[in-house]
């Protein structure tokens, strides 16, 4: 049954009875990032929020600061090997509520070290609700004259202005994605139609040239019945973040798997998945614009789409890895065992938890292959991420 936000549902639906059944992908950023009833774009109500323990979904930075700080550590690090620049720009995407920014520049001391009187932290968030947020959560910062500051769109950052770093933390797995599906050998894509006032999918034929191209360089095999999820706008991301980019390093830290993996022919039913009140279903069409939805990131396309725009690979690993590599050892054994903090601290590296499903892809342009403190320990060959074609 179709349930969900009354304006939004009934906005999707009039689009659908406009023109015609609508691509997933269409659903999927109306219910999202519909401008004011989107998911994301709207104001939650009073002592309700989307991203929190008392929301739909938890993030790393909910759990606890470390990540954060230890990011705070790994950009100190990208700063000496550019050679101290100024200004040193971070770039954040998709800050969410800004805990990501609040533990990092909490990290740095700005009256005593240069990296900090240098620093600019630029955050990029497409919903204005969750800008808001961001401004409550750094409020502090906001009386040092460009510290930080916001920008409203990727495209508004000049072409090879920014030297420093990109940050995002589940950004990708947030963008609208196509869903396809496999029957009777043919490849066609999830669209969404409406039938006796409740949305249904239907099978229809893959709605552009640019999917069509993508689903054939994954050169895939798949079995009848075989689900699973194309990212356009990742790529298209990862060219625009390369465009702005003059010298630096991009980290991208999200779950996700190599195309390999991702695409290989056991995983039938893909990853895409929503959220609501901590809760993990399959359900697109109930709380339509009340509940998140995503979808497990491809980074070897992001790689191959990096690498085409001048991105090269500086290394893959997972939040595990990374967080032991910037020193998360020596933050563990300051806690009181089994105290709160050193449980939230644990669950961030847990191998079957966060700590494994998180990776970190690091890509790097303008300068030779950095080593990253962040990718001393190498959980995956870096040639994991190069089977995949340019895209
Ligand atoms: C899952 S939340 C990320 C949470 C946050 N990074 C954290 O660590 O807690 C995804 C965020 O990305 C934002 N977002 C999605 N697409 C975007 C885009 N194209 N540009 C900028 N922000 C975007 C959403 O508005 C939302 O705030």
């Amino acid at each position: 049954m179709t349930t969900g936000h009354p304006e939004l549902v009934a906005t999707i639906a009039s689009e659908i009875e406009r023109s015609g059944p609508i691509p997933f992908v269409r659903f999927m950023e109306l219910a999202l990032y519909h401008p004011q009833f989107g998911y994301y774009s709207r104001i939650p109500e009073a002592g309700t929020e989307q991203i929190g323990w008392a929301g739909d979904f938890y993030t790393s930075s909910d759990v606890h600061p470390t990540l954060g700080q230890a990011l705070a550590r790994q950009a100190e690090q990208i700063d000496r090997l550019l050679g101290q620049p100024d200004p040193f720009t971070v770039v954040e995407m998709g800050p969410g509520k800004g805990l990501l920014a609040k533990h990092f520049l909490s990290a740095c001391r700005p009256d005593s070290s240069s990296f900090c009187r240098r620093l600019r932290y630029i955050l990029i968030d497409r919903s204005p609700a969750m800008r808001e947020r961001q401004r409550q959560n750094l409020a502090q910062w906001l009386n040092r004259p460009g510290l930080v500051s916001w920008v409203d769109d990727l495209d508004e950052v000049a072409p090879d202005s920014v030297t420093g770093l990109f940050l995002s933390n589940e950004l990708i797995d947030a963008f609208p994605v196509h869903r396809i599906q496999v029957t009777d050998g043919r490849i066609e894509e999830l669209w969404v139609d409406r039938q006796e006032g409740r949305f249904v999918e239907c099978l229809k034929p893959l709605s552009t040239a640019a999917l069509v191209h993508y689903v054939d360089s994954l050169d895939a095999d798949w079995p009848d019945g075989y689900r699973t999820e194309i990212n356009l706008e990742a790529v298209n991301w990862m060219k625009q973040v390369a465009r702005c980019l003059t010298r630096g390093v991009v980290l991208t830290i999200d779950y996700g798997h190599t195309a390999q993996d991702l695409y290989r022919s056991d995983r039938k039913n893909g990853t895409f998945l929503c959220y609501f009140k901590q809760s993990a279903h399959e359900d697109p069409f109930t709380h339509v614009g009340e509940q998140d939805m995503t979808a497990h990131v491809d980074f070897s396309s992001l790689a191959a789409a990096g690498d085409t725009h001048g991105l090269q690979v500086t290394g893959f690993t997972n939040q595990l890895s990374f967080l032991m590599g910037l020193g998360v050892e020596q933050l563990i054994a300051s806690l009181e065992p089994e105290s709160p903090e050193f449980r939230a601290a644990i669950h961030l590296l847990k191998p079957n938890g966060m700590g494994g499903t998180f990776k970190v892809l690091a890509q790097h342009k303008g300068i030779e292959r950095p080593q990253l403190d962040g990718l001393k320990y190498k959980p995956f060959f870096i040639e994991a991420l190069a089977t995949r074609a340019s895209v």
